[in-house]
């Protein structure tokens, strides 16, 4: 009897560490961030960063004054024809623009606008808004990173933006 009740207790505990066993690789698999629940097909990721090379910009706290001034000249060039930082024009106003984006997403902005429009829904919310899309101005990275400078240096002296 005392070897029964043994190997019963056993039995139990055994089938005890199965079921948790199983529940948890239930729950592992149900955990993931479920992008083909959106209706898009994104993923939390490319939501917030957009699509495109840069899946992550370092930001140095201090402001890097050279890359601005190189920013602020291509900004001239290839942005300023659609873009202002206070108010809207052919395209959104900028000068707030890292409110609502993150680094990346205003990267992956520059460097993939094609797809961007063609995927993510926030540009294409915009789109419904600006109807022009964005053009790809062939930047570099490195042209791209020094634009997103110049946007951190607008964004901290920026106080109004009419939307
Ligand atoms: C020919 C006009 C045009 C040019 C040139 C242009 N853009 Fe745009 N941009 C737009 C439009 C229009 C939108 C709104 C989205 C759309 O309609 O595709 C937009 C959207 C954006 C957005 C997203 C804004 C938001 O609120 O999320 C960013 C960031 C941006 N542009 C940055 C730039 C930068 C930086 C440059 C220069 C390298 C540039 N754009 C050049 C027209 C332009």
């Amino acid at each position: 009897m005392k070897r029964f009740l043994f190997s019963f207790s056993l039995l139990v505990m055994l089938s005890l560490v199965w079921a948790a066993c199983a529940d948890s690789s239930d729950r592992s698999f149900d955990d993931g961030a479920s992008p083909a629940d959106r209706a898009d097909g994104l993923s939390q990721s490319e939501i917030e960063k957009g699509i495109g090379p840069i899946e992550k910009v370092e930001l140095s706290a201090v402001i890097d004054t050279a890359l601005v001034s190189q920013g602020e000249a291509i900004f001239a060039v290839k942005c300023a024809a659609c873009h202002k930082l206070t108010e809207r024009y052919v395209g959104p106003p900028l000068g707030q623009v890292l409110d609502i984006r993150t680094p990346e997403f205003i990267m992956n902005m520059m460097l993939n606008p094609d797809e961007m429009a063609r995927q993510h829904p926030e540009v294409q919310a915009l789109l419904g808004q600006y109807f022009v899309p964005m053009p790809n101005q062939n930047l570099t990275e490195a042209d791209a990173r020094a634009v997103l400078e110049f946007l951190r240096d607008a964004y901290m002296g920026t106080s109004e933006v009419t939307p």
